[in-house]
């Protein structure tokens, strides 16, 4: 059994300088397209997030660690503008690629570290992130900024991996959790101040893992409303 604080979303080992997922993420982008399982999950994400809901003809959307911009691609349509950011300029510039080759004018690519660069307040309808948030430090410090840049009725919806994910990354350089325990990221979502948290499960892969085995990865949505 996982001990008590595992999954929390709180690093623990000490991990200063440079973040390797600058490089990781640089080296990855012409090729993220190319898996199968990758886009279907997107996929699914976007369906689960568009079934609750959240995606407003009107909304000013947030994707947090876009890539190349396999959810904000899947839910531009329902959305006024959806504002893509990753911390990856190789990823971002394939996104803008990406877009000019389906002309869509409404989702603007922007190169940022979430973790350093401040977000807008109240200003989005929604905020979305896929895959990304197991890769930032303080997680709770994220949700905390999500719900400031929200707008009141606003969303947060967020995709990652379930605990324990260890052998999930061939590389885990850069991956600073490895997946979270569902109930206590909806208690740091309660704790930020959402109201009506909820967890649901998207997909599962079966991986090969370091030790020879094979190992069975779920991905979960959670999402919950600034009040
Ligand atoms: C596993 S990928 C997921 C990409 C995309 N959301 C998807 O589902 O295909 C994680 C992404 O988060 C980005 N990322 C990691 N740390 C970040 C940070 N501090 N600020 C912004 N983006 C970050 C990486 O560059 C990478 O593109």
């Amino acid at each position: 059994m996982a001990s008590p604080h595992a999954g929390d979303g709180v690093l623990r080992s000490t991990d200063a300088g440079e973040n390797p997922n600058l490089a990781r993420f640089n080296s990855r982008a012409k090729e993220w397209d190319q898996a199968p399982d990758r886009v279907s999950r997107a996929q699914m994400i976007a369906e689960r997030i568009l079934e609750q809901g959240l995606v407003h003809p009107h909304g000013e959307v947030l994707d947090i660690g876009c890539g190349t911009g396999l959810l904000s691609l899947e839910i531009q349509s329902q959305a006024l503008r959806v504002t893509a950011l990753d911390l990856a300029p190789r990823m971002v510039e394939a996104l803008k690629e990406k877009c000019a080759q389906q002309s869509v004018t409404n989702v603007e690519p922007v190169v940022a570290d979430v973790e350093r660069e401040p977000l807008p307040g109240g200003k989005y309808h929604l905020i979305v992130s896929s895959m990304t948030l197991h890769h930032l430090r303080d997680t709770y410090a994220l949700l905390q900024r999500c719900f400031d840049a929200l707008r009141p009725g606003g969303a947060l919806a967020v995709a990652d991996l379930d605990w324990d994910a260890s052998g999930y990354h061939k590389d885990d350089s850069g991956v600073v959790h490895p997946g979270f325990e569902r109930h206590n990221l909806a208690d740091q979502f309660s704790r930020a101040g959402f109201s009506g948290v909820k967890a649901t499960t998207v997909s599962e892969e079966v991986r090969s893992v370091p030790d020879g085995d094979e190992k069975r990865f779920t991905t979960f949505l959670i999402w919950g409303t600034r009040p």
